[in-house]
């Protein structure tokens, strides 16, 4: 068990309303904080009222971005208890981050046992309306204070909570796709497998252009060769062609390996659907489109479960995808995903963890 050092508050924030939360605009009355020194390992780790940092400006993570984050959620059943989803793979994937940037790793059980705590901490904050939730934002910075290119020396891994809403305005309803080819999100060798945080302010632009435009996100395609899809705004995305699920590969490391992503393709292997993982070009897509067999698209992510994708913009070309409206496959894994998260559905996977035993 991790050992933690408690410093509750009892000035208690008062709690939005849960019909208009939208996504990380609050924030609990507590976080989680543990710092790492080398030669000491990670130590120190406590609960304390939510507060600002206080940091030197030559901190290091302002100047060479050397931080990693996670997103998870907590989940209000009907009986009133509060459980995860998957933790164990966010913080699989969190450790994997922390290879790829020079982070040290930190012990698996430890990250659950914080975030389990954090959470049955500020339990009340866990939202009951359909469709809410308490986002989880586990992520690390680089503390050493100096400006040399190197692997900090110290590091501060933070858990904040968010109760939240829908991630788009849109909720479940169709978006509308700017298929980029100007921009690209990650290359292999980079970053994209890896949840940092430059790989989003490397993708604003394309956000912004999309919205520019009059799109919610882009479509963006690999960083060699603009042709093999990779990711749909901050998510994974799925295609049907002609009844078979096809999802990019996770080879060309160029794409993150989601948690979302994974459930669903356990999710429709076990319905029977054929789930293909491979490289997938926008020519593959549109020649389907042609053919008459493009029968829904869609991204999949922890904070907004399923977004359908109702009309992707080609350049030349706008392709509307099952008339935009969500499709049957989309909202299949919409209402089992989110049945199982919520304690609406048997679990029959073994995905959820009780926060409280
Ligand atoms: C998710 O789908 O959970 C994401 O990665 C988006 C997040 C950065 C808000």
């Amino acid at each position: 068990m991790l050992d933690i050092r408690y410093e509750l508050t009892n000035a208690r924030k008062e709690k939005p309303d849960s019909s208009a939360l939208g996504f990380g605009r609050h924030f609990t009355d507590h976080m989680f904080l543990m710092n790492y020194t080398e030669g000491k390992g990670w130590h120190d780790a406590r609960i304390v009222p939510y507060a600002d940092l206080s940091l030197d400006p030559a901190t290091m993570v302002f100047h060479y971005a050397q931080e990693m984050f996670e997103g998870l959620k907590a989940y209000r059943t009907p009986d009133g208890s509060v459980q995860l989803f998957r933790p164990e793979k966010n913080i699989e994937r969190m450790n994997r981050t922390n290879d790829r940037l020079c982070i040290p790793e930190i012990d698996p059980s430890d990250a659950l046992d914080a975030i389990r705590a954090l959470v049955a901490v500020d339990e009340e904050w866990v939202p009951s309306l359909p469709g809410t939730s308490l986002y989880i934002r586990p992520f690390i910075i680089a503390t050493d204070v100096q400006l040399g290119v190197h692997p900090s020396k110290t590091y501060l891994f933070i858990i904040i909570l968010s109760p939240v809403g829908s991630y788009y305005k849109e909720g479940i309803n169709p978006v509308k796709i700017y298929v980029e080819r100007e921009y690209v999100r990650a290359v292999r060798g980079g970053t994209g497998f890896a949840k940092v945080g430059g790989n989003y302010a490397n993708s604003l632009i394309g956000q912004r252009k999309a919205e520019s435009l009059g799109y919610a996100q882009v479509l963006w395609l690999d960083g060699v060769e603009h042709k093999y899809i990779d990711e749909v705004g901050a998510m994974n995305v799925f295609f049907v062609i002609d009844g078979k699920v096809i999802t990019p590969t996770l080879e060309s490391g160029s794409i993150l390996p989601g948690v979302t992503r994974a459930s669903c393709i356990e999710l429709l292997r076990s319905l029977g659907y054929t789930v293909e993982e491979r490289r997938l070009s926008i020519d593959e897509v549109v020649d389907a489109y042609h053919a008459g067999k493009l029968d829904e698209a869609f991204g999949t992510g922890t904070a907004a479960v399923i977004s359908p994708i109702g009309m992707l913009d080609n350049t030349d070309e706008k392709l509307i995808v099952n008339e935009g409206k969500i499709g049957k496959i989309a909202q299949t894994l919409y209402n089992t995903l989110t049945g199982i998260q919520w304690g609406i559905l048997p679990d029959t996977f073994g995905w959820t963890v009780k926060v409280k035993e």
